[in-house]
């Protein structure tokens, strides 16, 4: 028996295809949309193919004690809700998922907000939340029969993708824009063993090669574009849901870039809704950084259409300036009653800074999480009695240049700052943890310490 249940449906135009119908863009044929996994079954009340959401619970549950590999996978211990593949025995899986829910004392008590948790999706196997999706979409590409799997990425995509054809004994290509990724992404995508390419390009020039590139040669598409990476990057929802006995929290607050992450995250609590898993869904929010800000410029201005920008920011995960995934997000935020803004550079390297404080850390991307709830609850939209999800996307090791860059004093300019004196250069110096240079002696180290300890 097939573990196949699905069907693609056409974001724009509501065109359905079978998912071996998708061409190697996967854009739809007759308007040009994006397409998203669909499962007609679940519609039937009472059909075989509806699953019954108090024996999901159960099973999930159960699952966590087994040593079953695809079990201990926190995405295919929910294969009910992913029925994409023909056989769940296809699927290449290096344990993602099933990552930590950690409470943020210190951000609570500076903002007054009882409970903010963070959902770090940075402990996956290769330290990014994109595992999750590549798990489900490189397994499909195996059982599909291809031999070479490519994507552009700004690091972390091209990161997890490397690794997971590496484990499926497929070949990948890297297309990344050159001098602008960080270096701890761009050694994963070497050392898992990619073809990688630099282009002269930003993020958005290495898609609309690669889109040139999969419709010539017999390469599967592993962008965010191809529907199957949304599936798997659903399942943190379903593991914060479980997290809180499934009752939701209030609020998901998730950084953008590509936009396929909210809107996964989005789907993941829409389908939980309709399958009667839980009775609300949290607000999901979406966090920008200034300089790669198109979606808060559109919802702004009421726009219909999304008018790409030129992206400049040095939290480089979210450089991106044409999001693919934008009018999917566009509809989560609208729909969850969810907010979209952007935070600037030095809001950015603060709210990260904090988040290390916290003994967590996190890459740049992540902690717009942070500096985007600053804001709301300056804007008194968010109650102190809320409970508040930031989803923290990459690990601190990701981009650790970036980190000692902060704690030089490097990083920002005087501009981004407001220059010595201003509020901000105050936060800064507070969070500064520069390493000192000692002679090597014990009353060299106990003269320092004067005044620290006891
Ligand atoms: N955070 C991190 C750490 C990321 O790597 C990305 C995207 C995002 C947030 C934004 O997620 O694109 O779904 O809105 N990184 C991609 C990449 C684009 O190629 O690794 P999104």
């Amino acid at each position: 028996m097939s573990d196949n249940l699905h069907q693609l449906r056409c974001f724009g135009c509501g065109a359905r295809i079978a998912g071996s119908e998708a061409q190697p863009d996967f854009r739809c044929a007759q308007c040009g949309d994006l397409f998203e996994v669909d499962y007609p079954g679940w519609m039937q009340r009472k059909g075989p193919d509806r699953p019954n959401p108090g024996a999901l619970k159960w099973l999930w549950r159960e699952r966590r004690s087994s040593s079953d590999s695809l079990d201990q996978s926190g995405v295919w211990r929910f294969r009910e809700l992913l029925p994409i593949l023909d056989s769940f025995g296809s699927a290449v899986s290096l344990r993602e998922g099933n990552t930590p829910l950690y409470r943020l004392p210190r951000a609570s008590k500076a903002l007054g907000i009882d409970q903010i948790y963070a959902k770090h999706q940075g402990m996956n196997p290769t330290g990014s939340f994109k595992d999750t999706g590549m798990t489900a979409a490189l397994s499909v590409a195996k059982e599909r029969g291809f031999e070479w799997v490519a994507c552009a990425s700004t690091g972390n995509t091209s990161a997890a993708m490397a690794a997971y054809a590496a484990r499926a004994g497929l070949n990948s290509l890297v297309l990344i824009p050159e001098g602008k990724i960080a270096w701890g992404k761009l050694a994963q995508a070497m050392d898992y063993g990619a073809l990688t390419f630099q282009l002269k390009a930003d993020f958005d020039g290495c898609v609309r090669v690669l889109t040139e590139i999969v419709r010539q040669a017999p390469i599967y598409l592993l962008n965010s574009v191809n529907p199957y990476r949304l599936e798997g990057q659903k399942t943190p929802a379903f593991e914060i849901a479980e997290a809180f006995d499934w009752n939701v929290p209030d609020h998901l607050i998730v950084p953008g870039g590509n936009l396929a992450n909210s809107s996964a995250l989005g789907k993941g609590f829409r389908e939980m809704l309709e399958l009667g898993l839980v009775t609300r869904v949290p607000r999901i929010s979406v966090i920008q950084a200034q300089g790669a800000n198109p979606l808060v410029r559109m919802l702004a201005s009421h726009g219909e259409t999304l008018e790409p920008v030129e992206a400049h920011t040095r939290a480089t995960a979210i450089r991106i300036g044409n999001p693919a995934s934008w009018r999917k997000a566009a509809r989560v935020i609208q729909e969850t009653g969810g907010w979209c803004l952007d935070v600037s550079e030095a809001e950015i390297a603060i709210a990260k800074a904090e988040i290390g404080a916290e003994g967590l850390g996190c890459e740049p991307a992540s902690a717009v999480t942070l500096a985007g709830l600053k804001k709301l609850r300056a804007q008194g939209v968010v109650a102190d009695s809320e409970t508040v999800v930031l989803l923290l996307t990459g690990h601190t090791l990701k981009d650790a240049d970036y980190t000692i860059d902060f704690h030089r004093g490097t990083l920002l300019s005087e501009d981004e700052t407001g220059g010595p004196g201003s509020e901000v250069a105050g936060q800064i110096a507070a969070l500064r943890r520069n390493a000192i240079a000692v002679e090597a002696t014990a009353s060299a180290v106990l003269d320092l310490l004067k005044g620290k300890i006891g």
